[in-house]
């Protein structure tokens, strides 16, 4: 039994992996880590297989699992899960975009209490070297649906990251295209995750081989996450559609809010309406706010906004963007598309109420995240 498995998948490296395999080990052997190297390969054409079973001939920490039934760089990874023998593992590519001497520190992570640990591409110290302009955009395109999934995360699409067995042994992964640790994230069964920064480079040689199946087939896998949350109530996104469903309700209350305040205002105080209206609405956001505060986005952990002023501020700036955006809406869809102004102002709801909901999230609610 080892302490840690170092999976790494691969399709034709025979210029890297007696390089990668070999750093690997020698960063067990400076770290006292009692580790293993699994080679996960799709039946590579080149040399890559018969170069893995030579270091195994002088390295006894070195297996090798060649796949033949399908072929995916996901499927790998999770059929790793599965030969691996350790209770903790670690995902790394074979061409040195991750630097294995992180190793031991995502090691000393899982050790701390986490369940997931993720080498961050986006957060403070963390960065891309030699990418083009449109693998960027791309690859922001499928972080941001990602952290629609999992805010609190930078790059919950890393291929780089440290994890428990527990995590993903009963889990229903259904491994598909290139993002591994998405699947491991809305499907795996964990609670305390930890980012470290680190900075990827590409492989010198060869092009990316990204294709539109590979977006297609990634949104796939976002909406079936969406859906098993729905049914895997101790999931990670389904803690996160808790809060989407809990605003949505103070939203709600927020209606009743502002027509109680309207008709007092009015009836009772007898206020000229844009001047109860104005009142009426101010209340509705107060109550929002103070709503979501303490229970929506209720948190043991620090805020970044740590003052309820400021966060009430803020609030109260992107709710009156919330307004814009409903009022656009509504006004561009029926004086230019001639829609129903009924149906016009539904969708101009809507989108206002995303806009709240994810700027809120990510700026008013956030959450402090130690780094390091
Ligand atoms: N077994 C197996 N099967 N391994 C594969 C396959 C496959 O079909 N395709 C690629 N690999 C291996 C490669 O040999 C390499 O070790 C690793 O998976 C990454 O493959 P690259 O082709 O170098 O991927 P990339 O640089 O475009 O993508 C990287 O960045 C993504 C983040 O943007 C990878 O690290 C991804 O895991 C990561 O999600
Ligand atoms: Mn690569």
């Amino acid at each position: 039994m080892y302490d840690l498995t170092v999976i790494i998948p691969t399709f034709r490296e025979e210029a890297n992996i007696r390089k990668i395999v070999t750093e690997v080990d020698e960063v067990f052997r400076s770290s006292g880590i009692h580790g293993e190297v699994l080679v996960v390969d799709d039946n590579s054409p080149d040399a890559t297989i018969s170069i893995v079973n030579d270091l195994k001939v002088t390295m006894p920490n070195v297996s090798l699992l060649v796949r033949t039934a399908d072929h995916g760089l996901s499927q790998s990874v999770s059929d790793g899960f599965i030969h691996a023998s350790s209770d903790v593992f670690v995902v790394i590519d074979a061409d040195f975009s991750h630097p294995p001497v992180l190793i031991p520190k995502m090691y000393e992570e899982i050790l701390a209490g986490n369940d997931v640990v993720i080498g961050s591409r986006y957060m403070e110290g963390g960065g891309i070297r030699k990418w083009p302009i449109k693998r960027r955009v791309i690859s922001l395109g499928a972080t941001f649906l990602g952290r629609l999934l999992f805010p609190d995360i930078t790059d919950p699409v890393s291929g780089f990251f440290a994890v428990r067995k527990s995590v993903v042994a009963q889990a229903h992964l259904k491994p598909r295209g290139y993002k591994i640790l998405l699947e491991v994230l809305g499907k795996g069964i964990w609670e305390h995750d930890k980012e470290i920064p680190f900075e990827f480079s590409d492989r010198e040689i060869g092009s990316s081989k990204l294709k539109i199946k590979t977006i297609v087939e990634y949104a796939q896998q976002v909406v079936d996450i969406t859906l098993y949350s729905f049914t895997q109530h101790q999931s990670a996104a389904w803690r996160e559609w808790k809060k989407v469903f809990k605003f949505g309700m103070v939203g709600l209350t927020g209606i009743v809010v502002n027509e109680g305040v309207l008709i007092c205002l009015k009836e009772s105080a007898g206020l000229l309406l844009p001047v109860a209206s104005v009142f009426a609405i101010e209340f509705s956001i107060l109550s929002n706010f103070i709503l979501n505060d303490l229970w929506t986005f209720r948190s043991d952990q620090k805020r970044v906004l740590s003052h309820r002023w400021q966060r009430f501020m803020l609030f109260q700036l992107v709710s009156l963007g919330g307004a814009v955006i409903n009022f656009g809406i509504l006004n561009a869809l029926s004086a230019y598309t001639g829609m129903d102004y009924r149906m016009a102002n539904v969708l101009g709801i809507l989108v206002a109420f995303a806009w709240n909901f994810i700027v809120n999230r990510r700026l008013t609610w956030v959450t402090k995240r130690t780094s390091g």
